[in-house]
């Protein structure tokens, strides 16, 4: 048996792949085989916001499959009407409705399938950003501004149209203070509604907060985004896939700005059972689950809604509930912004420090603070950044990175003294790499 022949794995060259295997987890760490213990800064893939093995989240599987472990959509299930009840209590979408997928990808497109049946326009374009990441099924590539992606599909046979990213440090309208380039970044997104010929624009899709590309966009973007849209009478999709459950401090990261950010609906998965089992969501605000109420849905993913994976999602919402984790994300990652800060003035090769709101950030690493160039092109990995990663691991951390981006958004049950201790290593690899 070996994982290193037999198995094709994700977003890798094959040859390369040669990881240890895990063998089990608990709270902010996972052990290999070979016994070494790693504290996860990355909760593997921004998705075990609860931590590895959550009691309570396994005691539920386990209950569930002892009861009944599957029932298909044409019937009903215990465990998916709860959950589909606690997800629109968390997100105030009362008289809404929560279609369930198998992950982020499918909840995207199926997001996307509702808003054009809603506008009743299935030619109707849909608005997605440049360095943006919602899966990676076809459509979801084609919805995605992902350079790694971008030659295996062609986003216009999708009806997709790109706009810039709201990336305060590389502005792409030349602003350099956040009011502004969030102002010209929705003016110009305007512009591409009003200027979209017949059928128009459906809707627009976009990461809130958090995301996989690294990019955290200005504070004011996101409502002045919410209130160009709703004028121009478009539905804005929040993809919280990756911000949702306490990444950016808040159940969902468009609730930082109360009703003047509320989108028409929302996409979730990762944070919605901690990744203990696989499961995404579609929440569709009351007035979008009227228009398609009488509509025939020719959709549907066999194991949409899975009774185990909604069981896991219920303990998973009450454990985020009960564990007080959206206001500890917040607590500690202002304390991690502020590390992080302190950790940009140390080294002239962090050029950005982003997030703040929550348990996650991003450190842009650049070869010069001036001209801003980053330590490589988009998206490689620079040398000193796989050096880094190496040197953690051997220590017992492991970091995610993107490109020349360290992504930090460690489990929220994360302890503070070794969250610390991440921040001190970093610092200490910084020191090392850099003044070698
Ligand atoms: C913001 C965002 N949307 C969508 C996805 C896709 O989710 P999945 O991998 O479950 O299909 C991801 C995954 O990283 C993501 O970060």
């Amino acid at each position: 048996m070996s994982e290193r022949t037999d198995v094709l794995h994700s977003w890798c060259v094959q040859a390369e792949w040669d990881a240890p295997t895990i063998v089990s987890g608990e709270g902010a760490f996972f052990t290999d085989e070979n016994g070494h213990r790693y504290l996860d800064m990355s909760s593997l893939a921004e998705c075990m916001n609860l931590g590895h093995q959550h009691p309570a989240i396994i005691q539920a599987i386990q209950a569930q499959a002892a009861q009944l472990c599957f029932v298909t959509n044409s019937w009903g299930a215990i465990p998916r009407a709860a959950l589909a009840r606690r997800l629109l209590e968390k997100s105030g979408f009362e008289g809404g409705r929560v279609y369930f997928t198998l992950g982020g990808a499918d909840a995207n497109e199926h997001a996307v399938k509702f808003a054009r049946l809603a506008c009743g326009q299935s030619a109707a374009k849909v608005i997605t950003r440049e360095r943006s990441y919602h899966g990676a099924s076809y459509a979801a590539m084609a919805l995605s501004g992902d350079a790694r992606t971008e030659g295996q599909v062609d986003p216009a046979a999708f009806g997709v149209l790109r706009v810039p990213a709201p990336y305060l440090y590389r502005c792409a309208f030349g602003s350099t203070d956040a009011i502004t380039c969030a102002t010209r970044h929705v003016a110009h997104l305007a512009e591409v509604i009003d200027r979209t010929p017949p059928p128009g624009v459906a809707a627009v899709l976009m990461e809130v907060d958090a995301g996989t590309n690294g990019i955290v966009a200005p504070r004011a973007y996101w409502p002045m985004l919410r209130e160009a849209t709703a004028r121009r009478r478009v539905l804005l999709i929040a993809d919280e896939v990756m911000s949702g459950f306490g990444r950016c401090g808040e159940w969902f990261a468009w609730q930082r700005d109360g009703e003047a950010g509320r989108p028409d609906l929302m996409t979730l998965a990762k944070g919605l059972t901690g990744a203990h089992l696989p499961l995404g969501a579609v929440v569709l605000s009351q007035a979008v689950a009227a228009t398609v109420e009488h509509q025939q849905l020719f959709t549907g993913l066999t194991y949409a809604g899975h009774p185990l994976s909604c069981a896991a999602g219920l303990a998973a919402v009450q454990a985020y509930a009960d564990e007080a984790l959206i206001e500890r994300s917040r607590h500690l990652g202002a304390e991690l912004y502020r590390a992080l800060q302190a950790l940009k003035n140390r080294h002239a090769v962090i050029g950005d420090v982003r997030g703040g709101d929550g348990l996650f950030a991003v450190i842009e690493l650049v070869a010069d603070r001036a001209s801003k160039t980053p330590l490589a092109p988009w998206p490689q990995t620079p040398p000193l950044l796989r050096e880094l990663v190496m040197r953690a691991k051997d220590v017992g951390v492991s970091f995610a990175t993107r490109g020349h981006l360290i992504i930090i958004a460690p489990p929220l049950v994360i302890a503070e003294h070794d969250l610390s201790a991440a921040v001190a290593l970093l610092d200490r690899l910084l020191s090392e790499l850099t003044h070698a």
